[in-house]
């Protein structure tokens, strides 16, 4: 393969930069051709084609977001968006084609791959809910920043003995408010994937009370409900004064934490590898801490289990 393209799909993550430029740098020092596409699908289909150089990427291994631009693009989703997209690819003399986004980026890899155009998935989102991958880019980054918000929320709980709500994104998943809970010492935790009843997160912060506290977090998966719902209903049944916070994109902002530039780079070079051995069909991801490749249509059918076991950690040790 002598010339690919890379683009960035869906909800933007930290560490997109990183992987934009490995697949550059990687691709154009083995002696391809590098095009970039920007906003995600979207610029396959509008033909917003950029030829990438060792110095486009410069720079840019600090910053969130992405230099390439991201979109949602239902036309994508047709038959006729993705003949546009292939019939453009192949205008430019591209024949490999990496995409970095979560799993509805996949779907659209997925489609390419189904016409026959070799693509590469790398997950980029902060959600980390893709099944075959232990982490996704810019989960880590996102944890972080949750995790400076709740450190500083929990001065202002402490001082006025109170108890805060903190809503976190990761769509269906909980691993978000999962391990930013366990690592801000929540006492309550509440994710999709294990839901709890008002009467239960009333007990489990009652019995802090019991034990002594005086404030509390709770740390609520926005898949699970949201902060001002359970604000009202939780302020209801307790003495203590209810306070909520939904933490937005402030989330998916800010400069990639070491752990997600290097994911970054490592899943770029690893995807123009496949694509520089005519392997196209594939998503990159980690495993037990090893950089690997699967089929597409598999890793997207799996199914994410959810870590019970450190979920039940977190709230013994929060309590
Ligand atoms: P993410 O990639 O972060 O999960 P989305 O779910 O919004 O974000 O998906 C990003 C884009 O992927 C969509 O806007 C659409 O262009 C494309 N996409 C999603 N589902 C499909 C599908 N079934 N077929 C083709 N493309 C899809
Ligand atoms: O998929 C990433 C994510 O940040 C989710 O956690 C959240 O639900 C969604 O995107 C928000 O999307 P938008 O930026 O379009 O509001």
């Amino acid at each position: 393969m002598k010339k690919i393209a890379v683009l960035t799909s869906g909800g933007d993550a930290p560490g997109m930069n990183a992987a934009i430029r490995a697949v550059v740098r990687y691709g154009l020092g083995v002696g391809m051709e590098v095009m970039g596409v920007e906003r995600g699908l979207q610029g396959l289909i509008d033909d917003l084609f950029v030829p990438m150089s060792m110095r486009s990427v410069s720079d840019i291994i600090h910053r969130g977001g992405t230099i390439l631009k991201t979109a949602r693009c239902p036309e994508f989703k047709t038959e006729e968006g993705q003949q546009t997209a292939i019939k453009n690819l192949r205008a430019h003399g591209v024949e490999g084609l990496i995409v970095i986004g979560g799993d509805g980026s996949f779907m659209g890899a997925k489609a390419m791959t189904d016409r026959g155009f070799p693509s590469i998935g790398i997950p980029g989102t902060i959600d980390n809910d893709l099944a075959y991958t232990d982490y996704t880019l810019g989960f880590d980054t996102a944890c972080n920043t949750i995790l400076d918000a709740i450190n500083k929320i929990r001065d202002t709980m402490s001082s006025h003995e109170r108890v805060s709500i903190i809503e976190v994104m990761g769509r269906n998943c909980g691993d978000l408010a999962l391990y930013t809970g366990l690592c801000g010492g929540a006492e309550v935790i509440i994710v999709p994937e294990h839901k709890m009843t008002i009467e239960e997160i009333a007990a489990t912060l009652g019995g802090g009370m019991e034990h002594g506290k005086t404030s509390g977090i709770i740390v609520l998966a926005e898949g699970a409900g949201s902060a001002d719902e359970l604000k009202k209903e939780l302020a209801a049944r307790t003495d203590m004064v209810v306070k909520s916070t939904r933490l937005g994109h402030v989330q998916r902002g800010g400069s990639p934490s070491c752990r997600d530039r290097y994911l970054g780079t490592c899943f770029g070079v690893h995807a123009v590898k496949l694509l520089k051995q005519g392997k196209g069909n594939r998503i990159v991801g980690i495993r037990d801490n090893k950089f690997y490749d699967m089929d597409i249509i598999e890793g997207i059918a799996m199914k994410k289990k959810f870590d019970i076991d450190l979920y039940n950690t977190a709230l013994i040790v929060g309590k």
